[in-house]
């Protein structure tokens, strides 16, 4: 599909947008003189009152296009203008994707910063629907292009090249985490990373032999009930001169049956997207390097895939990580925070990072804490999780701090080994970040956000989130960098 960006009408549908203050705009009489008074009077009958969503359908009479209008609705536009525009952005091509008319022309507020119009029509042209055979024809997207309409091209088309970036990670993520188990494991995985050196990006991949060797053996514990080999990607861009690295890290668990500690069946289904934290990793260096960041970030990912086998780790072994300290398996469906703790180490020991930020669909109790609205952030500086906190709430991937603190530890103590990987019923998504804590050193300042509420959907969806996968991260990621971590 293509976005662009042009100042007159091109479309066979025009795409207009209605805020609650002002109905009907008068520029609908470029398309028609009078128009505007005709319109005032069927939104009138119609109850059209500009809500969110809300589409006022006006068909001309004549051949010519546009063949159809719909004026479609912003709701509030000053409340939070960025989502508001996005959402519009996503309703026109909701309403148009399969309608069979191939070009749209949509006409916002006239300002640079409908360039998010634009994100969100990208973001809500997603389909994930290559592994559908029976489609019929009209259930295929008939739309093709996307056209914005502004007086000022030059200065939305500026606005637009990063947006389109961040949208290309989002997809990037969506993609990778819509796969099935059985395509996308963690060679196969490794493998889609490994192209993305085409865009600029250094990628390095160790396999099982190296990852012994550096003494990574709790991450492959995870894995060593399964066939399929484990690996640790990482992707370099270095776009910020010598300055010390922001590292990214994620949890790649491809599939997690739980393990020995097998999960219910109904729903395992979904732990194919328990990869949704190297996802968003991944999606963000993508956006990074196609936008040309000026900054120096690495994304390093744990990929494994957690299954129950003769050979599978035990509830009651002890592993050691990569830092030295032991750790007793006490429950093997709590494998994201073995794999991070020996990724999260090699991350410092490699690269000597100025700050990490690590992303995983760590815990259930995350989804207890703070349901599907808002991501999970632990922190150790109050810095980095404001600047998170920011980020989020810019670009609509909001994160909610969750405390951290010593007196948690005590639930981690094992007779054993010198922790547990669980800490008990109480504060599950706390002990899992404290957990992490003890891999990071003195001096570094870390985040964990735990999107185990946010990387997949539930219930009710927006215009620009079509498909199973969210696709959360890369656009948090990628406004972190640019606000914080970037040469202006
Ligand atoms: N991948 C799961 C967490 C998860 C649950 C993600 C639901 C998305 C939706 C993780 O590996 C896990 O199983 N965590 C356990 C931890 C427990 C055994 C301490 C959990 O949350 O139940
Ligand atoms: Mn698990
Ligand atoms: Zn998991």
């Amino acid at each position: 599909m293509k976005f662009e960006i042009k100042d007159s009408f091109v479309g066979q549908v025009h795409v207009i947008l209605a805020d609650e203050e002002n109905l009907i705009p008068d520029s609908v009489n470029q398309i028609a003189d009078g128009l505007s008074e005709k319109l005032k009077a069927l939104a009138d009958k119609s109850r059209f009152r500009a809500k969110a969503g809300q589409v006022l359908e006006y068909t001309p009479i004549g051949d010519g296009d546009p063949a159809k209008l719909l004026i479609i609705g912003a709701g509030k536009l000053g409340d939070d203008r960025a989502r508001s525009l996005e959402e519009f952005g996503g309703y026109a091509v909701k309403n148009t994707l399969t309608s069979g008319f191939t070009s749209v022309s949509v006409v916002g507020t006239g300002s640079a910063d409908d360039a998010r119009i634009l994100l969100g029509a990208r973001l809500a042209a997603y389909r994930f629907d290559k592994y559908m055979t029976k489609l019929s024809d009209d259930q295929k997207p008939s739309l093709e292009s996307v056209t914005l309409v502004t007086s000022d091209v030059t200065a939305t088309r500026e606005a637009f090249e990063p947006l389109d970036a961040a949208a290309a990670g989002t997809e990037m993520a969506r993609d990778l985490m819509n796969e099935p188990p059985n395509v996308l494991y963690p060679e196969s995985y490794a493998g889609r990373i490994k192209e993305m050196e085409s865009i600029g990006l250094k990628v390095t991949i160790l396999g099982e032999k190296e990852l012994e060797e550096l003494g990574m053996l709790s991450l492959l514990g995870v894995g060593q009930g399964s066939v399929k080999e484990s690996k640790v990607a990482m992707m370099e861009w270095n776009g910020g001169g010598d300055e010390a690295p922001l590292a990214l890290v994620g949890k790649g668990v491809c599939f997690d049956s739980g393990g020995i500690s097998i999960k219910p069946g109904p729903n395992m289904q979904d732990m194919k997207g328990d990869m949704g934290g190297s996802a968003a990793v991944v999606g963000a260096m993508k956006t990074l390097a196609l936008r040309k960041a000026k900054a120096n970030v690495v994304g390093l990912v744990g990929l494994v895939e957690n299954m129950p086998d003769g050979n599978a780790s035990r509830p009651g072994d002890i592993v050691k990580t990569m830092s030295g300290q032991t750790v007793e398996n006490q429950n093997t469906d709590a494998e994201g925070r073995l794999v991070l703790c020996d990724v999260l180490w090699y991350a410092q020991e490699t690269y000597k990072p100025k700050a990490i930020v690590d992303l995983a669909t760590l815990t259930g109790a995350i989804i207890v804490s703070l349901g599907h609205e808002n991501a999970g952030l632990f922190s150790n500086d109050d810095d980095l999780a404001s600047q998170l906190t920011n980020a989020g709430l810019e670009e609509g991937e909001t994160v909610w701090r969750l405390p951290l603190s010593p007196k948690y530890d005590k639930l981690l103590k094992s007779q054993f080994a010198d922790m547990k990987n669980i800490g008990g019923p109480a504060a599950g998504s706390i002990t899992a970040a404290q957990f992490l804590k003890r891999f990071i050193k003195d001096g570094v300042a870390w985040a964990h956000i735990d999107i185990a509420g946010v990387a997949w959907k539930s219930g009710d969806k927006s215009p620009i989130d079509p498909s199973w996968a969210s696709g959360f991260g890369p656009r948090l990621l990628d406004r972190l960098v640019k606000d914080n971590f970037e040469a202006k």
